[in-house]
């Protein structure tokens, strides 16, 4: 099973990511989360990606298409992949087409959770994450069960990405209406879009995704 998330920035897509790899043991491939590690990490990757993230403009589809290339190679056959945050523009989904073929993958759905923009804000400077282990979490919507501990692994510490601010929001929305909706028509006519409403609670998107995927 391979499948793609696909909304805008703050619609879910991590959050379900990781509910669907707990789930069903498949493995959640985000170009965001690899990229972030990039920077982190301080790699000739990174190094060129850092600026371009924090302005919430596109990394080069050469990059992305070349991290996600290499994330298949290192999976199983029979690992599932979601791709959270990739394809986002033609030139990627083309890309994609391509590293699935090569190793005799196919795409099954692409789920767009489609929200309200308006809502986007307040979820993407609310969020944070567990320092230790990525678990996802929300300052209005999903607290830590223990105030200061993460649910997952007990860690203390927690972060807020740098693109996580207002302004960089704009931009990242601006992005994904230009370049990352566009590519919808493609998969449609495929016949393997589904819509879920993506302002619904966290549990009820995971079992709308759920009941699409069977
Ligand atoms: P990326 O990391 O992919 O960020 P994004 O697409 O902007 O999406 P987000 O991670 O912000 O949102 P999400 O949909 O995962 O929401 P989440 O589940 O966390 O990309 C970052 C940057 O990297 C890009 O701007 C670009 O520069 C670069 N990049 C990455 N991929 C690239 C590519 N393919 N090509 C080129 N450049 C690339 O939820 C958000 C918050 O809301 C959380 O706090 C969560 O708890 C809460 N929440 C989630 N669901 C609900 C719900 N149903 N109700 C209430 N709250 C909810
Ligand atoms: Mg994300």
């Amino acid at each position: 099973m391979n499948i793609i998330l696909l909304g805008p920035p703050g619609a879910g897509k991590g959050t379900q990511s990781q509910r669907l790899v707990e789930r069903r043991g498949m493995r959640q491939l985000s170009t965001g989360d690899m990229l972030r590690a990039a920077v982190k990490a301080g790699t000739p990757t990174g190094l060129k990606a850092k600026a371009v993230m924090e302005r919430g403009e596109l990394v080069s589809d050469e990059i992305v298409s070349g991290i996600i290339g290499e994330e298949l190679d290192s999976m199983g056959p029979e690992s599932g992949a979601i791709f959270d945050g990739y394809p986002r523009t033609e030139a990627q989904a083309q890309a994609l087409e391509k590293l699935l073929s090569d190793r005799g993958r196919t795409l099954d759905h692409v789920i767009e959770l489609d929200v309200n923009e308006d809502a986007l804000v307040e979820r993407i400077t609310g969020r944070f994450t567990c320092a230790s282990c990525g678990k996802g979490y929300h300052d209005k919507f999903e607290q830590p069960r223990l105030p200061g501990t993460c649910d997952k692994c007990g860690g203390t510490e927690f972060k807020r990405r740098p693109d996580d601010n207002a302004e960089t929001v704009r931009t990242r929305m601006a992005e994904y209406r230009a370049k990352t909706a566009p590519i919808l028509p493609f998969y449609e006519a495929k016949g393997i879009v589904s819509r879920v409403d993506g302002m619904a609670d966290m549990d009820s998107v995971t079992e709308a995704i759920e009941a699409i995927i069977g």
